[in-house]
């Protein structure tokens, strides 16, 4: 059964859009209205949308209730400390992972690549199963606080048996309508890109650049073995219990949220999604500055993350 109520949808519309230039919302600006600071509540990957103990910040959260469920905490969205998914070797991972193949870098034939690329590796697929675009933000197996637990939505691949779950929640905040996707494809109608894109139906934020697809063969290869004894590359400096590498900046032993790391899948060491970002957030210069942008580990002025790894 479907949520999707068109009338509905047609007034909220045209509320926000009256809000946005009430707000005097600049079209397609990229910067966020997140602090970035203090911690993931203050960033994008708060999915409640609402800047705490700051009511006078944009998002005013309830905006996006019709697009997904407001659970009304931070975590749940990614992570659930009972009844978590044994389908993606992740922490207490909470989200759906659907079944189907990736396009790798390795298809786009480079002459210059030499490492073995496969398949991206569980830490890749926890952003994927957002940032790919094919399932819905909110689409988790343990909804807070509400009993509403599915063990089958850990694997489902079909979009009404998902949504007929996620409609089981009962939001506080108002009806939500739609459960929506981060899909590069503006003419879906259940794509959060449907607004937030330059052909958006309103002026809103552009998520053009988050939407990484499936064809990941114009991204910076993931699932890629990080060469040894290559003079091409730096050294790594520390090694985890599990075969896990990192670059230890610190000389403390541990792998720090702020240094680069490369996960051990079986094939050795690889370059994931979470070698380069953090989706916490990761603060640019101790307890309180401002992260470092776009959840990056280090920062990358002067191209600093990109030369932790290779010599050049
Ligand atoms: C957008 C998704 C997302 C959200 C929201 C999120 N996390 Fe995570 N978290 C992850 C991912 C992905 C990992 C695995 C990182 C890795 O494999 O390196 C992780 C790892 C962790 C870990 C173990 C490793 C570490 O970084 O300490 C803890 C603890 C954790 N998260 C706590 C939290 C808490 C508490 C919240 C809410 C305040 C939260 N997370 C919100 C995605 C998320
Ligand atoms: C629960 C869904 C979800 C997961 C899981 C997730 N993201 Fe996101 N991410 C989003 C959404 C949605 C946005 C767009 C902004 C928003 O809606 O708040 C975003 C935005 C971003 C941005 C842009 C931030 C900015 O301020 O410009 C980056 C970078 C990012 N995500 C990286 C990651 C990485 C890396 C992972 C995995 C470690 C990840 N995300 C996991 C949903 C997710
Ligand atoms: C009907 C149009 C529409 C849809 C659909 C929509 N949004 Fe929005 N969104 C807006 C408007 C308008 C704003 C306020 C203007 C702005 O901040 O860009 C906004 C603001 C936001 C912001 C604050 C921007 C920032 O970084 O400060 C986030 C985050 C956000 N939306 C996330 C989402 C997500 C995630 C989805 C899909 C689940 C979604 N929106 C779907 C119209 C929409
Ligand atoms: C080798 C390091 C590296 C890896 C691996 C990596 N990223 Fe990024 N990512 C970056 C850098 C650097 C930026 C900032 C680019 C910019 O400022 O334009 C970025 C930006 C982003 C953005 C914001 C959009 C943009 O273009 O600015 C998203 C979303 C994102 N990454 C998601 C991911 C996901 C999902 C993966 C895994 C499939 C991933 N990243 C793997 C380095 C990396
Ligand atoms: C975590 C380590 C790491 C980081 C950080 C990193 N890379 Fe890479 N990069 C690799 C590995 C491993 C390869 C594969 C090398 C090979 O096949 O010989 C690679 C390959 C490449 C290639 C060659 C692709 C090809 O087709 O041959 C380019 C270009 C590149 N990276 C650019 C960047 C840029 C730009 C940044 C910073 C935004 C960056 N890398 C950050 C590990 C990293």
């Amino acid at each position: 059964m479907s949520k999707i109520n068109w009338t509905g949808r047609a007034v909220l519309v045209a509320g926000i859009v009256s809000m946005g230039s009430a707000f005097g919302q600049v079209n397609n600006r990229k910067d966020t209205e997140f602090d970035n600071n203090k911690g993931i509540a203050y960033t994008r990957h708060n999915l409640t949308q609402r800047a705490p103990a700051d009511a006078t910040k944009t998002p005013n959260g309830s905006l996006m209730d019709a697009f997904r469920n407001n659970y009304g905490q931070i975590c749940v969205y990614c992570h659930t400390p009972h009844g978590a998914s044994a389908a993606v070797g992740a922490p207490l991972w909470n989200r759906t992972r659907k079944s189907h193949t990736f396009q790798t870098y390795a298809e786009l034939g480079t002459v210059t690549l030499t490492q073995a690329i496969s398949q991206p590796g569980a830490n890749s697929l926890t952003c994927l199963s957002c940032h790919d675009g094919t399932t819905a933000v909110d689409s988790i197996i343990n909804m807070p606080g509400s009993g509403n637990y599915d063990p089958a939505q850990a694997t489902r691949d079909d979009d009404t048996a998902i949504n007929a779950f996620l409609g089981t929640w009962v939001p506080g905040q108002g009806d939500t309508f739609q459960h929506m996707k981060l899909d590069a494809d503006t003419s879906n109608p259940d794509s959060c890109l449907s607004c937030h894109s330059p052909d958006g139906i309103v002026a809103a934020q552009s998520f053009s650049t988050f939407a990484i697809g499936t064809d990941l063969r114009n991204d910076h290869p993931v699932g890629i073995v990080f060469p040894t004894a290559n003079p091409d590359f730096n050294t790594t400096t520390g090694t985890t219990a599990r075969g896990d590498v990192y670059f230890d900046l610190d000389g403390d032993s541990r792998m720090d949220k702020g240094e680069v790391r490369l996960y051990n899948t079986g094939d050795g060491p690889e370059v994931e999604c979470g070698s380069c970002h953090d989706p916490h957030g990761v603060e640019s210069a101790g307890p309180g500055s401002q992260f470092n942008a776009t959840f990056l580990r280090v920062s990358n002025n002067g191209s600093g993350l990109c030369m932790t790894c290779h010599v050049k």
